[in-house]
């Protein structure tokens, strides 16, 4: 059986429900609090035991690959005036045994064409995908999502999308899985479309940004032509790759905000906010003064 020892992340989008805050970095590195989205994302994927990340980067993305090197001047200047626990996180924004491959999507085609960019990397091994702006928190003492796929992947060897249920209303934000009952959490799914019209979608469950996919998907992704808007869809390739392979979602165990949105992003942050160890229990009294 093969591990999932490598991540995809797509991150060449150019984050345009966000301007102009990403008129010149990457949404990606928007901040919850004091830790850029691509870093959480990352630190999931660690946690599940994954040793390779893929960026598939685009035009204006130079900051995530800075993010993720090592910054000599800064550690110099740290380290000079004795800000050791500064300089402790500065270095250890990835840990050792990782290493970091970065891609470049020339061309914005979509979220298919960019996963399918990572094939030269990923070769024929299964793999993670996962979508930095859906921002997954857990509660203490619960895996992170992606280990808790990583985990169902190893025990059922099926193809793992996460999923969620959304007001009907939402439909048009998201793919949106059509399945059947297999396991306490898990379906099994017949149908996953992209971005229904809430009248014609099959469902309220819709697939939030993280994935476990096996290679074959390549072959799926190469083949096909412009799906919704215009793109090259992941979701397309994972509709064709169901029809050869077992697909199941997964209702996994955690609360997502929607980072690439200005509410979810607001709501992420109060949530991390109130969890910091240097600010919550200061903003829990602010907002209890402000009667929040
Ligand atoms: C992408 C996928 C969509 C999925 C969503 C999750 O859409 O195409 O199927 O439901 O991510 O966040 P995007 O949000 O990039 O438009």
């Amino acid at each position: 059986m093969k591990k999932i020892r490598k991540a995809v992340f797509p991150v060449a989008g150019l984050g345009s429900r966000f301007l102009p805050a990403t008129k010149a970095q990457p949404k990606e590195m928007l901040p919850i609090v004091d830790k850029p989205l691509i870093q959480y994302a990352v630190e999931e994927a660690v946690a599940a035991g994954i040793t390779e990340m893929v960026f598939i980067t685009g035009r204006n993305k130079r900051a995530i690959e800075d993010h993720f090197d090592k910054a000599y001047e800064l550690e110099a200047t740290l380290e000079a005036a004795g800000k050791e626990a500064l300089l402790d996180l500065v270095r250890h924004v990835i840990p050792k045994h990782v290493s970091c491959i970065f891609i470049r999507q020339a061309e914005p085609l979509g979220l298919g064409h960019a996963v399918l960019c990572a094939r030269p990397v990923v070769g024929d091994e299964p793999f993670a995908v996962l979508l930095a702006d859906d921002f997954m928190d857990v509660p203490e003492g619960t895996p992170p999502v992606m280990a808790q796929m990583t985990a169902l992947y190893e025990y059922e060897q099926a193809n793992i999308l996460a999923v969620q249920d959304v007001p009907r209303a939402q439909t048009r934000q998201y793919g949106i899985v059509s399945s059947t009952p297999y396991k306490t959490n898990i379906e099994q799914v017949n149908a996953i479309v992209e971005k229904p019209d809430p009248e014609h979608a099959p469902s309220t469950l819709a697939v939030v940004g993280r994935y476990v996919l096996q290679s074959r998907i390549f072959n799926h992704l190469e083949n096909l032509g412009h799906g919704a808007g215009g793109e090259i869809q992941l979701t397309d390739g994972i509709a064709a790759l169901m029809k050869e392979q077992r697909l199941l979602a997964y209702r996994y165990q955690g609360t997502r905000y929607d980072c690439g949105s200005k509410l979810g992003y607001l709501k992420a942050t109060l949530a991390m906010g109130l969890k910091h160890p240097e600010t919550g229990a200061a903003f829990a009294e602010y907002l209890k003064e402000m009667q929040l």
